[in-house]
């Protein structure tokens, strides 16, 4: 399930973050520092130094928009969050076809992650670059996405992906990965649709006893697929 999660982050806050991300001081490092073997080889772009307090920081920012946006927590379910990350692309940098690591040690706590869902948040305005676009290959084909600056995509870990070669100018983002309660697409895509269904019975006024069953079905649903720590 591919998820559109527009103006994650208001145009004010896109620009003051890629304030912080142009300036001078901001410790750009080689992307292939956090690239397993395998993606290395494909790897051509930079990373904001992950132990960096700017990393830290700006993650922290993304971490509480996040917390706060309904659309998200229904459609990743999350569990657990990777400390979000966030990259550059320019001068021809790409990123070849590949699958995300499965696993990842979160920095600083020992603990692991498993990588369900991956995020990507856009924070440059797409006519400010060419190329750069993300390629998921899903179900449905290959879907191409390059979105406005503050919107995010949430596609599953196991698709491969990737980003293509940036012409001009400089791409711009924010990505992370979230471990999910809900482990399998295909279930947390459903919890998705009914989870939409149940507003939408509840914005439009939907007999409400039927809406308290249906409700109960989603919350017991979750209660039998989820797995929690
Ligand atoms: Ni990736």
């Amino acid at each position: 399930m591919l998820v559109h999660l527009p103006g994650v982050l208001t145009a004010e806050e896109t620009a003051a973050l890629r304030e912080r991300l142009e300036a001078a001081d901001a410790p750009w490092v080689d992307g292939r520092v956090t690239a397993g073997h395998q993606g290395a080889a494909v790897k051509h772009n930079e990373q904001l130094a992950e132990d960096s307090a700017l990393a830290r920081e700006l993650g922290d920012a993304v971490l509480a928009r996040l917390e706060r946006h309904p659309r998200f927590i229904s459609a990743a379910l999350p569990d657990r969050v990777y400390p979000p990350m966030f990259n550059r692309y320019r001068g021809g940098g790409e990123f070849g076809s590949h699958v995300d690591n499965a696993v990842r040690f979160i920095p600083g706590t020992g603990r692991k992650l498993r990588t369900d869902v991956s995020a990507t948040l856009f924070l440059a305005e797409p006519d400010r670059y060419d190329g750069g676009e993300l390629l998921v290959e899903d179900t449905y084909g290959v879907q191409t996405l390059k979105l406005a600056a503050g919107d995010m995509v949430l596609y599953p870990s196991t698709s491969l992906h990737r980003v293509t070669p940036v012409t001009r100018g400089t791409r711009l983002a924010c990505f992370l990965w979230v471990q999910s309660m809900v482990r399998d697409d295909a279930q947390r895509s459903l919890l998705f649709d009914m989870d939409n269904a149940l507003q939408r019975l509840a914005a439009t006024g939907a007999d409400e006893t039927a809406r308290a069953h249906l409700l109960g079905g989603y919350h017991n649903l979750i209660r039998m697929w989820a797995a929690v720590g």
